[in-house]
């Protein structure tokens, strides 16, 4: 899917979202022109439903190195506003700081994190141009709503420019226990620019209470329960929002003729099999992705489900391709799945489809809709977005989902078939649970969990925030704008 945009008068928008991505990437063509195709992850499929309902402007990355500095614009009804990096800072501010040192860090160091101070430098850089880039779009008084681990530094950036808007800031990933945190050679600096927003929102109650520690500890502040005293004599709150879909859309979505279609077809071509397990997820190696594929490969070999009646459909969508982590685990994947259905003693379909292709949301429904077994197995993950729509997608009380205690959406989802991924065998009876179990019981799992998914939708998790953010007083100029 792809379509051009249109350029668009930048007014100064009353509400702002900042964060990394754009929700399209500037691809170029080899003639020369260029589109604008969606751009991957759970941020992206959280905020499009927000920023249609609320507009407002979106500051971001385009997703691709560029040399000049493009217009805002508007595209699929989102008035758009692209900040350029160049090919360095594309190395060392996404792929090097926020890939290769805070993502493993902030994902309990599954990977090691690496340390590097040029890549700290570009970071600070980068930061800078964004709040620069929002500080000249956003209207006297506005609301502006950071995201993520990428641009921790906005918030105080920011503030210092603009005293008259309120900052809000989300981080979509764990916030690490305060050991690990403490590694971070810029761990002052950043806790700093966190503190320049009004509220810092995070997935889980553990992550906001790891971070009024930190303050506390580290920088000296006084904090009562979810409230920090600034230096400067503000109050900034630090609370759990978890995060959320469009859960209705989404349902809605898979009920339709075209999923419903799309759904039976999946089916068919992968031959009918009794039960169709599933993984959707971007290719990292936080997912858990190579132990749910071990555990299904040891099932298969002991025999205890039969290759001929079961199907194991895994969705990747490629990610970070540059980052050699990310290298690493596709070329791991591969040869693990090459591995297991080489050893399946016969000739015809192989019991792992592994499928590295970026789907339509209808698309993406249909698999839903089709699965039996939903499986969700990261190391960690914040919120992990996938269960949330698998369980939006049901259109009926059946199905199963297999999911990790480690993703914030267990928090929310206990009625699912709950592992600890790092537990193959616990991991396999699971799977063979979820499979076998009575459709009584499932029905009573997803009736209850459907329920969570569809009362707490993106929009709640919204207005949450922004209602929160519009109680506080917010800065003494941001009361004198308001009246
Ligand atoms: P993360 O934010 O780490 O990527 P989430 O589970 O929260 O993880 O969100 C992933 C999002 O990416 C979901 O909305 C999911 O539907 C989408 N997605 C995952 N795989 C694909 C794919 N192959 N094609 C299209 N969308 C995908
Ligand atoms: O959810 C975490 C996150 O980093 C989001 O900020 C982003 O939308 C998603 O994962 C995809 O990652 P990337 O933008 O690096 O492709």
């Amino acid at each position: 899917m792809s379509s051009k945009p249109r350029e668009w008068k930048l007014e100064p928008a009353s509400f702002v979202v900042v964060a990394n991505r754009l929700p399209v990437d500037r691809v170029e063509n080899p003639d020369g022109g260029a589109e604008w195709r969606p751009s991957p992850g759970g941020l992206v499929t959280a905020f499009e439903p927000i920023m249609h309902r609320r507009h407002g402007a979106w500051v971001g990355w385009q997703g691709a190195a560029a040399s000049q500095e493009l217009e805002p614009f508007e595209h699929a009804g989102l008035a758009l506003v692209p900040v350029p990096l160049s090919s360095s800072e594309v190395e060392e501010y996404y792929e090097g700081f926020s890939n290769a040192t805070l993502w493993p860090l902030y994902h309990d160091a599954i990977a090691p994190p690496q340390f590097r101070r040029e890549w700290w430098d570009t970071y600070v850089i980068v930061n800078q141009r964004f709040a620069d880039r929002v500080a000249e779009v956003a209207a006297e008084g506005a609301v502006v709503w950071i995201q993520d681990y990428h641009l921790q530094l906005v918030p105080q950036m920011l503030r210092r420019q603009r005293p008259d808007v309120r900052i809000g800031f989300f981080l979509h990933i764990p916030f690490p226990p305060t050991e690990l945190y403490v590694q971070l050679p810029w761990r002052q600096q950043i806790l700093e620019g966190l503190l320049g927003a009004d509220i810092v929102g995070f997935q889980l109650p553990g992550g906001a209470r790891n971070f009024v520690r930190l303050v506390r500890d580290r920088l000296g502040l006084e904090t009562l329960r979810d409230r920090i005293r600034t230096r400067d004599g503000r109050d900034v709150l630090a609370r759990a929002y978890p995060i959320s879909i469009d859960a209705k859309g989404l349902h809605e979505l898979a009920a339709g003729d075209q999923a419903a279609e799309r759904a039976a077809e999946i089916r068919n071509d992968l031959g009918d099999p009794r039960v169709l397990f599933l993984g959707v997820d971007r290719l990292d190696y936080t997912k858990g992705i190579p132990e749910r594929i071990q555990a299904f490969g040891e099932l298969l070999a002991e025999g205890r489900i039969d290759p001929d009646h079961v199907v194991f459909l895994q969705l990747a969508i490629p990610s970070r391709q540059r980052v050699e982590q990310y290298r690493q685990l596709r070329d791991d994947i591969d040869r693990l799945v090459g591995r297991i259905n080489g050893e399946v003693q016969r000739i015809g379909r192989p019991p792992i489809i592994y499928l590295h292709v970026s789907y339509p949301r209808v698309e993406i429904a249909a698999f839903y809709r089709a699965a039996d077994v939903m499986v969700v197995t990261p190391l960690r993950d914040g919120m992990n977005l996938v269960a949330k729509e698998y369980v939006a997608c049901r259109q009926r009380d059946d199905g199963a989902l297999v999911l990790s205690e480690f993703t914030g959406a267990a928090r929310e989802l206990r009625q699912a078939y709950l592992v600890n991924p790092h537990d193959i065998d616990g991991l396999k009876d699971r799977m063979v649970e979820a499979m076998n179990d009575s459709s009584r019981n499932k029905a009573q799992r997803m009736r209850a969990m459907r329920r969570q998914v569809l009362e707490n939708d993106i929009d709640k998790w919204a207005s949450m925030f922004l209602d929160d953010l519009e109680r506080l007083n917010g800065t003494p100029a941001a009361r004198e704008a308001a009246g």
